[in-house]
């Protein structure tokens, strides 16, 4: 920037003053205007946005001191220079706390002040670089991290299903119950933000199961404790898996989805409205699916059945409010394959 670009707004009550400073700066090329106290400096920056103030200390009406901090406020970007007394040095001092670039003491030697004006404004301009720079490595960092999010996000997705694949009685399970997560979810009114961390959490519920043993997984009849119990620390390894690419409100609902709603589940800590929303949409959705889809050992439930089995559980395994919201919506869910695998929201993540 050349001088001629710069604009400087001359505050003194001493027209005298304005007029030598105003003389002075013009020959170095700098755009100057002039005001003779407060109001009017406060009055010329709503249109004149200069980019140095030369400011005086003393000043009738509201002082110099005064007006600095309102400046600061105002028009943080613009340097100000406070003119002062060479017997106000103490005052110059507090300026500079206030936010003052630089001070300079009457009577002014001109070339000092030429000097002063320069190398503010040069300061000026070279935080300003930097700042931008800033920015735009930021900007560029974050951009980053988002790509590489959205990868391993898209790979842990692919994990999921992949895992699903390997077995028909399993497969397409975690988009199904997706689907009907969001649609309890939308009958619930739930936000687009939390629809969003639902959506998430629905898809990668059960990446946990990477952990389980696929003997016991698989086993046909009925499960001892210690088997259930192994089954069910998928909720604990999934939310661990997840936290690092999604946000903590995804994590959570991955976590929670096994918990009953009357506190009764496995290790379970938290109960009713302490368990996040999310995860007590899942567990009817998960619960849903599991009962209508077949498994090695027996047939899917009718779907009528299994509607009246989420019935029979409201309040014990299932939230009230949650299963007759599911209870209203139809049970031909119709939710398009491009609303549950969206392009991945950054949203979701930490
Ligand atoms: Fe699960």
């Amino acid at each position: 920037m050349t001088n001629h670009e710069q604009k400087i707004l001359i505050v003194d009550d001493e027209p005298m003053i304005r007029r030598l400073l105003h003389v002075k700066l013009s020959r170095l090329g700098f755009h100057c205007e002039e005001a003779g106290n407060a109001i009017e400096a406060l009055d010329k920056m709503k249109t004149y946005s200069a980019n140095l103030i030369m400011l005086d200390m003393k000043m009738p009406g509201m002082s110099g001191m005064d007006l600095l901090t309102d400046l600061k406020i105002k028009y943080p970007d613009t340097a100000v220079i406070m003119a002062t007394a060479v017997a106000e040095a103490n005052l110059a001092i507090q300026c500079m706390r206030l936010g003052a670039d630089d001070y300079i003491t009457k009577p002014f030697n001109l070339d000092e002040v030429s000097l002063n004006v320069e190398k503010t404004l040069q300061k000026r301009m070279l935080e300003h670089q930097i700042k931008e720079y800033q920015e735009q490595l930021q900007q560029k960092v974050q951009e980053q991290t988002g790509e590489i999010r959205r990868l391993f996000l898209g790979s842990i997705e692919a994990l999921v299903f992949a895992l699903e694949a390997k077995d028909k009685y399993t497969a397409g399970h975690s988009r199904r119950v997706t689907e009907i997560a969001l649609a309890i979810g939308r009958e619930l009114n739930l936000s687009e933000e939390e629809l969003e961390n639902l959506r998430w959490g629905s898809l990668l519920h059960d990446v946990g199961k990477i952990a389980v043993d696929q003997f016991v997984q698989n086993k046909p009849g009925k499960l001892t404790p210690a088997e259930y119990e192994h089954i069910m620390i998928h909720a604990h390894v999934g939310a661990g898996i997840v936290k690092h690419v999604v946000n903590e409100k995804v994590a959570e609902i991955v976590e929670h989805h096994h918990d009953h709603y009357d506190g009764t589940g496995l290790h379970q800590e938290v109960a009713r409205e302490d368990i996040p929303l999310g995860a007590r949409i899942l567990a009817v959705a998960d619960a849903y699916d599991a009962m209508t889809s077949d498994r090695p050992y027996r047939l899917g439930m009718p779907v009528e059945a299994a509607r009246q089995e989420i019935k029979r559980c409201i309040g014990t395994q299932f939230d009230p409010v949650v299963a007759n919201a599911f209870l209203k919506i139809d049970s031909s869910l119709s939710t398009s394959e491009k609303d549950i695998a969206p392009a991945i929201n950054m949203s979701v993540m930490p």
